[in-house]
Formats: C-alpha cells, structure tokens, sequence
C-alpha cells in the first residue's frame, strides 16, 4: 500500500520530533501494511524548503536500510491553503502535478473553489486533505462536489473512518466514500503513539461500504497514478 499523507519526517513539524519517533513510526506503517510513504511535512508561511524536506528523506533513507525497515520514502508535503502557487508547485508529491492541499480546520474557506481553479489552471491537480474534519465540509459536505467537478481529488484519513476522530468526522468519511467523493486514504499519521497510522483499521470500515476491490483503488492504483504523474483519468 501507498501512503499518501504522513508526518514520517522528525523534527519539521508536529510530528516526530527525534530519529527513534520517526523509526517507530515507519515500524508501526511498515507492520499496518504501508510499503511506500510519501512524506508531507506542514508546508506554512515561511515554508519549509524542498532541500530540507529532500534532506530529511536521505537521512531517513539511510537510518531506514542500517536498521532493515523495507519502506520507501518519496518527497511531499501539506500545503496550506494561504501559499502561493509557486510554493505548492514546489511541494507536489513526487515532483508531479498532484499537491496535497490543506484548509483549515475551523471552516471552509470561501476561497477554496478559486484555489482549486487557479491551480487546475495552471496544471496542477490539488489532493484536499482530510476534508472528514473540515468543521465547514463536516456540516455540509455536499461542498466537496464542486471542488471535485472543478477537477480537486480528496483524501480521507484511515483513522476517521476508524472512529478516532468522532462520530461526526467518521459519518462525513463514510458519506464522501459512498457518495464517490474520496479518492485516497491515507493515514496522516504524526507518530506510533500519538496519531498512529490506523491504516488496516480505516481501511476494514471502508471494505464494509465498499468492498475490498474498490478499496484497493483508493490505497494503491490511485495513489500509483500520482506518483507516476500520470492524468487523471475524468479531469
Ligand atoms: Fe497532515
């Protein structure tokens, strides 16, 4: 399985914050079946450069193989919605066209369609993180649909539809995945402890709904298609 969205890096952000963090981590991807993890840093104002996101990587690389974790690392990063385009171009997953976008938590912002418009404009496809704990999307998410027919993709985060988050943000997970408005799951993961991957967890709930071929989709082949930079297919 691919993990599109994780906080594997140590010391950037809120999440691992020491090597050995991070190394629990990866154990803890590696054990809920991840096989590659693309590392997503908060990317915010002032942004943390594409070089120490591409450092952090090689470091993890290195201390990964001395210890045999089998789990590959590919650049990212968690784009706040307030960045310049040239900034989220510069934090794409993989160096594709797909970046992932993240609104805020408190409301979904009345900018968000000329986000995605701007971006879809300029050849960029944006993955809207999370958007299960939106307070906004969590109140109306039938605002995702625009976004989406704009040519936005979205991700889910394994642990919503686990529970972890509410009942709220796991009814909004399982209505956005019926209703054909998710495209991802991933973890989100910040550490083994704190925020853990839940990957198999999210992953039986979505089964349930949607049967495991077409959960396979959204953690594999999709995922597949970003990291290759190939189109997506109805955009
Ligand atoms: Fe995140």
């Amino acid at each position: 399985m691919i993990d599109l969205h994780c906080h594997i890096l140590f010391g950037v952000d809120d999440g691992p914050q020491r090597l050995e963090d991070s190394l629990a981590l990866a154990r803890a991807l590696v054990a809920d079946g991840v096989t590659r993890v693309v590392a997503t840093p908060h990317i915010l104002d002032p942004p943390l450069s594409a070089a120490r996101i591409a450092a952090g990587i090689a470091h993890l690389e290195h201390e990964f193989s001395a210890r045999d974790i089998v789990l590959e690392l590919i650049s990212g990063g968690e784009n706040h919605y307030t960045l310049s385009l040239e900034e989220m171009r510069g934090h794409s997953i993989n160096g594709s066209r797909y970046l992932l976008l993240e609104f805020p938590h408190s409301h979904f912002p009345a900018s968000a369609g000329e986000i995605v418009f701007s971006l879809r404009s300029a050849g960029l496809i944006p993955i809207i993180a999370h958007p299960e704990r939106n307070a906004g999307l969590l109140r109306h998410p039938d605002l995702l649909q625009p976004l989406i027919d704009q040519g936005a993709l979205s991700q889910l985060t394994a642990a919503s539809l686990a529970g972890d988050f509410g009942s709220p943000a796991r009814q909004c997970a399982r209505y956005l995945l019926k209703r054909g408005l998710a495209h991802f799951i991933a973890t989100d993961a910040h550490g083994a402890d704190w925020r853990p991957p839940r990957m198999r967890a999210g992953l039986k709930e979505a089964s349930h709904l949607l049967g495991k071929e077409a959960v396979l989709k959204l953690t594999a082949e999709n995922p597949q298609r970003v990291l290759d930079n190939r189109a997506w297919p109805d955009v």
